[in-house]
């Protein structure tokens, strides 16, 4: 192999040192109830190549007596509060005292909405941490001085954060490279390809059930019109508000 001067050329590395793989760590109180994640897809696909999952428990790492992580809130109040000394020695015992080159998200109800294009900025990051609190959640200086982001899955309250995290860490696994299967991570609701909007209707085999007839279309073998009539579907539900049941 020769370069433009006829002189030899470094042959290019393998392309795998090109790629590094993301580091997503969770911290929790229950890391067990993440492991059924881990044997089915996305992550099962991303495990151990694009993905370095690590699952951590705050009492692992407490410098509380037997193993203390909360507390009741200041001012009284239900419910206890996930202890900012506890978040910290846990930071701080991971990534050995320095953790400003990751993106470090708090799930709380009262963060930023997550959306389709949070998530995308999520898995295009080399490092991640999710921190999930239960109960009444964190302390808030959390949020202000541990956490980088603060993000809600919704406008409803949860037990825990434990579910928003596993939420977060699907839709970020699910856009690693290999997490799917073929190209359907590239047309769907949210995504570029759609422009944000909402996804066109699926049908699949029988064509016929019980009176309630796929689209002709579908059936034409006409990919011209196919794509056509998803293109108008895709539109006219994302301007309607979505599919709702009709029953
Ligand atoms: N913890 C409890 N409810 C939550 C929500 N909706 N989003 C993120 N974290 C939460």
């Amino acid at each position: 192999m020769t370069g433009p001067g006829g002189s030899p050329r470094a042959p290019a590395p393998p392309a795998a040192n090109l790629f590094r793989a993301m580091q997503l760590d969770v911290f929790t109180l229950i890391p067990h109830a993440f492991s059924w994640m881990t044997e089915h897809r996305p992550l099962a696909a991303v495990l151990g190549s694009e993905l370095d999952l690590r699952l951590w428990s705050y009492r692992d790492f407490t410098p509380l007596r037997a193993g203390q992580v909360d507390d009741e809130p200041y001012g009284g109040g239900a419910g206890m509060v996930l202890r900012v000394d506890v978040v910290h020695a846990a930071l701080e015992a991971v990534y050995s005292g320095d953790w400003s080159d990751r993106r470090v998200v708090a799930l709380t109800p009262q963060g930023r909405p997550l959306d389709q294009e949070l998530v995308e900025q999520l898995a295009a990051e080399e490092r991640l941490t999710l921190l999930s609190a239960r109960s009444e959640g964190f302390d808030e200086r959390v949020a202000h001085h541990l956490a980088t982001d603060a993000v809600s899955i919704g406008p409803y309250v949860l037990s825990g954060g434990e579910l928003p995290a596993m939420v977060v860490l699907d839709a970020v696994a699910r856009r690693l490279p290999g997490a799917l299967r073929e190209e359907s991570g590239t047309v769907e609701s949210f995504s570029a390809a759609l422009h944000g909007g909402l996804e066109y209707p699926h049908f699949t085999r029988p064509p016929e059930f019980r009176g309630w007839r796929v689209p002709d279309v579908l059936l034409s073998g006409d990919h011209g019109r196919i794509e056509e009539w998803r293109r108008e579907q895709s539109r006219a539900r994302s301007s309607g508000g979505g599919l709702v049941g009709a029953r």
